[in-house]
């Protein structure tokens, strides 16, 4: 299969992503560091977003949900968390989630972003689709949380399934992809896979070994739990390992991966000593699998970490070789005292040890033959 990769963007959806209050400016970060280096720009095909419909957030959301959104459209921003009403706790709208003004129009625009990789893959225009701006794994029917407001990647695989029969969504994000795993918890037409720390009161909370599934779709629901300061040298390992298994039994169509900058070393909240070249790795093992691929982002809130992560993942989708040296551009300056794409590990011990995952894999092997996963 001949590669066509297009990047996904638009001015509408960077400056909507910008918005987000915990990453705020972080997609001009991303998109500014991409521009910067010419090889890799002149690469992209580049496509520009539209706003979803009503219909495409329906995919996935409940109607009152939407509606909801819809209502608070005219809502401003900065609601103080002492104002925040029953109803919108109830939606999930407020503390990691506060109400922000355009609600409504912000989720169709994040929506549309990942849409148009959907649509790119759809065509056959591309057989890699990279939305940055995407990713937004914890937005669950009918609420928003852990800083996500509407699922663009459950609408999205939703519409994939109109031409493919067997996807594989991978989440890499540091945090359980529970929104995802719910949404498809229940089919075996996706299969739900995500690696991510988990222990007492890391957030989600949700994601141990033994969730599997649903009714039809027990099984098809994968879970690789993992303690902190998780390191190369085993994620890489286990990745190869896990993933390998996941292909032999179920022989995906396509695979959408969420690529959560949250796993990367110097990450406030994700607690991973996981650099670009390491996940980069294991991105490569998956291209070489030769499948359709959307590739997205999600968590990442070490700004900078998250731009030179995304960067690097871009020039491995497209096969081109960057300098380590950050070229200028307009947010130069924000990537001192170093200026280099390349991040290092920190010194702590891996609090990993390989006996527990091999436990983890013994169990997945057992699963998987247990609820008889296969290409269907
Ligand atoms: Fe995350």
């Amino acid at each position: 299969m001949s590669k066509n990769v297009v990047y996904i963007s638009s001015k509408e959806l960077i400056s909507e992503c910008n918005r987000i209050p915990v990453i705020k400016n972080r997609a001009s970060l991303v998109d500014s560091l991409l521009r910067s280096y010419d090889v890799l720009w002149n690469k992209l095909d580049k496509i520009q977003s539209m706003p979803c419909t009503v219909d495409d957030l329906k995919l996935f959301h409940s109607q009152t949900y939407i509606e909801y959104l819809k209502s608070q459209n005219e809502t401003n921003d900065l609601i103080d968390d002492d104002d925040v009403t029953e109803e919108a706790i109830e939606y999930g709208l407020g503390y990691d989630c506060p109400q922000i003004d355009r609600i409504y129009d912000f989720s169709r625009v994040i929506a549309g972003g990942t849409l148009a990789a959907v649509n790119s893959i759809l065509d056959e225009s591309a057989t890699i689709a990279i939305n940055w701006c995407g990713g937004w794994h914890h937005a669950q029917r009918d609420e928003a949380g852990g800083f996500c407001y509407v699922n663009d990647i459950a609408i999205g695989i939703q519409k994939l399934r109109s031409k493919f029969q067997r996807i594989l969504y991978l989440d890499l994000d540091v945090h359980h992809g529970d929104g995802i795993e719910n949404a498809f918890s229940t089919t075996k037409r996706v299969i739900t896979m995500s690696f991510h720390q988990h222990g007492s009161g890391y957030f989600p909370g949700t994601g141990g070994v033994k969730d599997c599934g649903f009714g039809p779709g027990k099984g098809y629901s994968i879970n690789i739990p993992y303690k902190a300061y998780m390191s190369g040298t085993i994620f890489i390992k286990y990745f190869l390992k896990f993933t390998a298994l996941v292909r032999k039994c179920y022989d995906p169509d396509m695979v959408v991966v969420q690529c959560g900058g949250d796993v990367i070393s110097g990450d406030p909240i994700g607690q991973c000593n996981l650099t670009p070249i390491d996940m980069g790795n294991c991105l490569t093992d998956i291209l070489s699998w030769g499948l359709p691929i959307i590739a997205l982002g999600g968590g990442g809130y070490n700004l900078t970490n998250t731009a030179r992560y995304w960067t690097y993942l871009t020039s491995i989708l497209t096969g081109v070789q960057l300098s380590n040296d950050i070229p200028d551009h307009e947010y130069f300056l924000e990537y001192g005292p170093d200026y280099e794409l390349h991040l290092k590990p920190i010194m702590v011990p891996d609090l990993n040890v390989e006996t527990e995952l091999d436990d983890i894999y013994k169990c997945l092997v057992d699963n998987l033959n247990q609820f008889n996963v296969k290409a269907v």
